[in-house]
């Protein structure tokens, strides 16, 4: 019974893989080449000081106060430098009728500011900002308990919904956590961990009945559902249907499971008989499995009379466990206790490899 509890914080833990990184700090400037000093400086005190200084000040730009500066700090303010490169490139600047630059300064210039700003960028280290501590969303959630523990049955089903946002329902910003999702997730840790190392007694055998009216499929021909199998083990499964037919009426009865049929049943209709067909002893494992039924009338000149509406499987029960597989022999028992069973007296120290494998990502400080 305590090692179960050992893995209530890991299962909860899970719930958080992914916390983020700290923020980078911005990539320091890149000394720029002497290009400043031929290309740059020279065109702005011959064309563009004499307007643009703190005195002048025309269009509230000072470009006289860059000419004390050298290096990076010549170029610290983008944006103004984006702003001189559009006016150059458009020849709006110096205005008209005022002397202008020849057109090759204009150009060596601009190309020069350019370049040294994609040289910024290309070395600039990206920087994605903080990442939200992320829990896990509901799928997240059941796909990680799964591939961890080998546990396959859905827990976070019951979960509240996820939020949204920007139609995505894995945003760590939007997926907060709740006083009822808490409550939820010490409670579906508690299942995870029974799930894992079952301790009390086998499961019960019980038939679970799934109605088509209810499950909306009243008179389909095909009917189908997915049912959360509790453990590996054989079940029976049983469609059932309430019409009768015209003696020596030809049929097929279907069962599907995943997709792959466990039974082919020919049916020649002889009046007073079981409306329902059988397949027994399926070994399925632990999990949700889609279970599907379908009707096959045989074509009508083979048929006693013609026109019988097809039987609608009207039910679709589930029988079982049974010949359960023994709980040590289990995918997760053997996962967490891959050098065999503990013994009676075991300490309540998590195994090495499973501590290790449920530490995936890097959970970073705040
Ligand atoms: C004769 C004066 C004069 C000269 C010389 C001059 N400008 Fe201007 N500049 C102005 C005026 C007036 C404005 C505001 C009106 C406008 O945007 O057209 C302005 C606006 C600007 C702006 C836009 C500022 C903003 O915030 O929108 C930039 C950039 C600029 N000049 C760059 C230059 C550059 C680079 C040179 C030299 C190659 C230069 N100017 C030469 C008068 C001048």
């Amino acid at each position: 019974m305590k090692l179960r509890f050992i893995f209530l914080p890991a299962v909860i833990l899970t719930t958080f893989l992914r916390a983020g990184f700290s923020a980078v700090p911005p990539a320091p400037l890149v000394p720029p080449s002497k290009g400043f000093e031929t290309a740059v400086k020279p065109m702005i005190t011959e064309y563009c000081a004499g307007c643009h200084n703190p005195k002048e000040f025309k269009g509230d730009l000072d470009l006289e106060r860059f000419l004390t500066r050298s290096g990076s700090a010549a170029l610290e303010e983008r944006e103004t430098w984006a702003l001189v490169v559009r006016k150059l490139r458009a020849g709006e600047m110096p205005p008209d009728g005022k002397r202008k630059p020849p057109g090759e300064q204009v150009a060596a210039a601009a190309e020069w500011i350019e370049q040294q700003y994609a040289l910024l960028d290309r070395n600039a280290k990206p920087n994605p900002g903080r990442v939200t501590a992320h829990r896990l969303n509901r799928y997240e959630y059941n796909n990680t308990v799964r591939d961890l523990l080998d546990v396959n049955l859905r827990f976070a089903d019951d979960f509240p919904a996820d939020a949204y946002g920007y139609g995505f329902d894995n945003i760590g910003d939007v997926l907060s956590l709740s006083p009822l999702l808490t409550e939820k997730y010490l409670k579906a840790a508690e299942r995870v961990a029974k799930a894992a190392i079952p301790t009390g007694p086998m499961e019960k055998v019980l038939a679970v009945r799934y109605e088509t009216e209810e499950m909306g499929q009243q008179f389909h021909m095909h009917v189908q559902t997915t049912h959360d199998f509790p453990v590996d083990a054989c079940y029976n499964l049983r469609v059932g249907w309430e019409q009768g037919f015209q003696g020596g009426t030809l049929m097929t009865g279907h069962i599907y499971m995943d997709k792959k049929e466990v039974l082919n049943l020919p049916i020649v209709w002889k009046g007073m008989q079981d409306r329902a067909m059988y397949a027994t002893n399926i070994f399925i494992s632990q999990g949700p499995h889609l279970l599907e039924a379908q009707m096959e009338m045989a074509p009508e000149s083979q048929q006693p009379r013609a026109k019988q509406p097809p039987p609608y499987p009207t039910v679709m029960e589930i029988f079982g466990p049974f010949n359960q597989v023994p709980r040590e022999q289990t995918a997760s028992y053997k996962r967490i206790f891959f050098k065999g069973p503990p013994p009676q007296n075991a300490s309540p120290n998590m195994p090495a490899k499973f501590s290790a494998r449920w530490r995936i990502g890097p959970i970073a400080g705040p």
